[in-house]
């Protein structure tokens, strides 16, 4: 092992089958040391084996950190509470990409290129316009992300720092206005252009919601809740879409498929694909005149598969600290949109049961960033197929920091895991 990494004299002592292996203790600037395991096998003949990569670490990043335990969650170092407080979501994406805050003339650079190249081609619309209208949004912004590196070839080597530099700004500058088009398709409404005069957040929601036929004036309160909601969901260090994006990018493949693997991941239930599953678990329970406390017990009672959706995380044995930002502007922006509903209500009704059961009390159990997002996603006036593109709106920029890390590691080598292997052992094919 090379490194840039603080690699300890005391080394991690592993026995068995009567070999025994000394390895490199790895130490981290917070958090947990790290057994580097890498010649275990060939010091012992043993592999690691970590179904979910529960204890494993895939590797040494300098953008996000988090505490789960704590609650803490800093990217570059500067803590969640500031940044929704006080950034702006591109300033954020700057600085999650290029390491440290903008000084103002960058930042304005920065926009300013980030918006010039928000239009897409004109035949990208008929290739969205090409999928069944039942397909789901995440399954059209997949391709998308895929299908934007064949328009601009020019900035496809992973080698090349300019052209990775451009690929990142229309990456950016382009997924604000498909996913504002994903939308507009779902409701049967006319595509919108972009205006190069407005800003990021506010440009995006005028695409998604402006009727070409009639001025749209931009609610500041709206702006500003969006703008921190794609603050709140811009990293999140190597969880399931990011370590996709890693692994598909440490083949060399390009940012653009990278990405386009990280929406796929993203799209599941158990992960990005909770936000609107909680907006349905939400309405099923307002619908079926079931009582928070029944349905509650159905989910204590695994037989019947439920579980409380925007609850739980690998990572976070306490509150999320995005998800206690999101409650905190949740009522706010609902009393001020008119739209503070039953189900907000049934959703603290739901938090308030569940943090004090035994059942999510034993197993650490608490909000996550998806419990909340939806209800004011919807109150904005998303349809709920949205919610999860959304998330993908706003991981965008970590996704591209963490490849642009990975692709510029020392230690970067082709994600390869090993197996246990549990299938028959050699047998002879029957000839006749
Ligand atoms: N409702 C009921 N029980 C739960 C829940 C839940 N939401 N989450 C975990 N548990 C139980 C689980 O049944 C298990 O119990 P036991 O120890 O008796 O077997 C225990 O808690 C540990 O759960 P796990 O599934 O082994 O934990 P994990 O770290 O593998 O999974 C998770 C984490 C987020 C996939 C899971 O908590 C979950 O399915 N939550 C609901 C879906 C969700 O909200 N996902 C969004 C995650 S945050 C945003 C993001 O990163 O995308």
């Amino acid at each position: 092992m090379t490194s840039h990494l603080n690699i300890l004299t005391t080394k991690a002592q592993v026995t068995a089958g009567g070999a025994t292996a000394a390895l490199p203790v790895v130490r981290p600037v917070e958090g947990n040391d790290a057994v580097a395991v890498g010649t275990l096998r060939q010091q012992t003949g043993l592999v690691t084996y970590d179904p979910g990569f529960t204890n494993t670490a895939c590797a040494a990043s300098s953008i996000t950190y988090i505490d789960g335990d704590q609650g803490i969650l800093r990217y570059r170092g500067y803590p969640i509470e500031q940044l929704a407080e006080h950034s702006t979501f591109l300033e954020t994406a700057y600085l999650l990409i290029y390491g440290e805050l903008p000084d103002a003339t960058t930042l304005h650079n920065f926009s300013a290129r980030v918006n010039r190249h928000t239009l897409v081609p004109e035949n990208f619309r008929s290739f969205l316009a090409a999928f069944p209208q039942s397909s789901h949004p995440m399954s059209l912004m997949a391709s998308a992300m895929s299908a934007l590196g064949t328009f601009y070839p020019e900035t496809l080597d992973p080698m090349d720092d300019d052209a990775v530099d451009l690929a990142t700004v229309l990456l950016l500058a382009k997924v604000r206005t498909i996913t504002s088009y994903l939308q507009r398709s779902l409701v049967g409404r006319p595509l919108m252009y972009p205006d190069y005069s407005r800003g990021y957040v506010e440009d995006f929601l005028r695409m998604t919601f402006a009727e070409p036929y009639a001025p749209w004036d931009p609610d500041p309160v709206i702006v500003a809740a969006m703008d921190k909601l794609l603050i709140l969901h811009a990293d999140h260090e190597q969880n399931c879409s990011t370590a996709t994006v890693r692994i598909v990018g440490s083949s060399n493949a390009n940012v653009y498929s990278s990405v386009a693997a990280g929406v796929n991941a993203l799209s599941g239930p158990s992960h990005g694909g909770a936000n609107e599953a909680v907006l349905l678990m939400l309405q099923n329970l307002s619908e079926s005149g079931d009582t928070v406390e029944s349905f509650m017990k159905k989910v204590k009672d695994k037989t019947a598969g439920v579980r409380l959706m925007g609850f739980g995380h690998r990572v976070y044995k306490s509150y999320d600290p995005r998800a206690a930002i999101v409650k905190s502007h949740a009522d706010a922006v609902l009393a001020r949109l008119g739209k503070r509903d039953k189900l907000l209500d049934m959703a603290l009704g739901l938090e308030e049961i569940a943090l004090n059961d035994d059942y999510f009390i034993e197993r650490k159990l608490y909000p996550n960033v998806d419990f909340y997002t939806g209800l004011i996603y919807q109150a904005i006036g998303f349809k709920p197929l949205m919610f999860t593109p959304l998330f993908a709106l706003g991981r965008m920029p970590g996704w591209i920091a963490q490849w642009r890390e990975m692709i510029r590691d020392p230690e970067m080598r082709i994600g390869r895991p090993r197996q246990i292997y549990m299938g028959h052992p050699e047998r002879q094919y029957p000839v006749p």
